[in-house]
């Protein structure tokens, strides 16, 4: 078949291509891919998260070159790392930025799909397949967290396993049999070190190869949220469209370029982020003996963890442990559903109601306050402030079929809305 298909190729490039649909492919998803020719700063995120996953798997290959998977070795095979290998210190400092950049990008890149709609009918797979890699990047953020042995690494990951022991009847066991013994030991760092390296790695490339095919299956939503396949010109090329490369390639460059700058700062000038990306309690080998004051996820589990600690009241029967693991997971879970939940007559913000914009304000300032409070010792007012943001981020989206058709919406357009400059 591929032999007698008609080819525009000739030389080294038309013997592939007759072998391989190498011109195809490039034409199909880049030069001749139309993408809305009014993206902004918020389409940035996408090709960023794709440039940190890079830099986490190219950084992550040559730490396990030095690093050793054993409870015996581990802390010490990281300060080898930082101390005596050359450029070691760079590259895990890269590694362990990338990993807080990484939520910084996808969180970013999840705004801006709640900002226009982007999850809506037909890209509820693209958030699908999405949600799942944050599911995955969390999971991989957790396993990888324990490898430095540090004290924060030991009681953090002590303390979530044990969150498991919550669930009724199978809690207790399923917890050692994660874990592989009665504490945190050996056997979880080798297991978590294999999960960290290659289980989860691999679920994540798949789920990203297949977030982009779905993309462009059906093409990429814009600040609008018009669809711009419904305006083509005689050559059925969408009226809106230009082709994703050179232009988008090279737009693509200014955020790459903005980004590495912000990244090279933290790398060089503050690794640790005041506390934030590296854990003071971190620097610290992993005392089974000693539990920290105040044990505290990274920042970008805060939000999540807050949510765990609002539940303090047990119900039917069951403790209040329980229902924060179930609280935790569902506020994670709930975003599956987005899509069937928001009932908005239009796709993008703009063309909203005021009411909309603000009911979407407070969420994302509920989020940063559930993510500050997540990060200090429980306290009584930091309980309170915690349940009302909790409550407000299930309302959120279980009250959505119900506000997202409230209000005046503005006409939209039928052309993207695009000044250049
Ligand atoms: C490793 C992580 C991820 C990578 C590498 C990635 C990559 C991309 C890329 C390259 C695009 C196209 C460019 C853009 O629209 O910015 C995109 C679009 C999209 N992504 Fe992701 N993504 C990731 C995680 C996520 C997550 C966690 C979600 C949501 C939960 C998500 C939801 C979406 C949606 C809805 C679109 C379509 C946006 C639109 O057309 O307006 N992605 N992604």
């Amino acid at each position: 078949m591929a032999a007698d298909k008609k080819v525009e190729t000739t030389g080294v490039l038309g013997w592939i291509d007759q072998r391989f649909p190498l011109t195809s492919t490039y034409k199909a998803h880049l030069s001749e891919y139309y993408a809305p020719k009014n993206f902004n700063f918020w389409y940035f995120f996408g090709s960023l998260a794709l440039l940190v996953l890079v830099i986490q798997i190219v950084t992550g290959i040559f730490l396990v070159m030095h690093y050793k998977p054993d409870a015996a070795k581990a802390f010490q095979s990281v300060e080898y790392i930082m101390r005596d290998v050359p450029w070691g210190w760079l590259v895990r400092y890269m590694h362990s930025t990338g990993a807080s950049m990484f939520f910084v990008v996808v969180y970013l890149h999840m705004m801006r799909g709640l900002l226009y709609g982007s999850y809506r009918k037909p890209r509820e797979l693209i958030w699908i397949f999405g949600v799942a890699i944050f599911l995955c990047l969390m999971a991989e953020a957790f396993f990888g967290y324990l490898l430095p042995w540090g004290q924060m690494s030991y009681w953090g990951a002590q303390v979530i396993v044990n969150l498991f022991s919550a669930i009724p009847v199978i809690g207790p066991d399923l917890a050692i049999w994660i874990r592989g013994d009665y504490v945190v030991s050996d056997a979880t760092l080798n297991r978590f070190f294999s999960f960290h390296v290659i289980a989860i790695p691999l679920v994540l490339l798949g789920l990203v190869a297949a977030h982009l095919v779905a993309l462009h299956e059906v093409g990429s939503n814009n600040p609008d949220g018009v669809e711009i396949k419904e305006k083509k010109d005689a050559n059925g090329k969408p009226l809106d469209g230009i082709p994703f490369h050179p232009y988008y390639t090279v737009h693509d460059i200014l955020g790459v370029g903005v980004f590495l700058m912000v990244f090279s700062a933290i790398v060089f000038f503050a690794p640790e982020m005041g506390g934030y990306f590296l854990e003071y309690n971190n620097f610290i080998p992993a005392d089974p003996l000693k539990t920290p004051a105040h044990i505290a996820p990274v920042w970008y589990f805060t939000p999540f963890y807050s949510i765990l600690r609002a539940i303090t009241f047990p119900f039917l029967g069951l403790d209040a442990k329980f229902w924060g693991v179930v609280a935790m997971g569902g506020a994670v879970v709930i975003l599956f559903f987005l899509p069937w939940l928001d009932k908005s007559p239009v796709k993008s913000i703009r063309y909203r109601p005021a009411m909309h914009k603000w009911i979407y304000a407070v969420f994302v300032i509920n989020f940063i306050v559930l993510g500050y409070l997540g990060v200090k010792p429980p306290s009584d007012v930091g309980q309170i402030v915690s349940q009302i943001g909790t409550l407000y981020y299930f309302l959120f989206f279980l009250a959505m079929p119900w506000w997202s058709k409230l209000g005046t919406f503005k006409p939209v357009p039928d052309r993207v809305v695009f000044q250049p400059h």
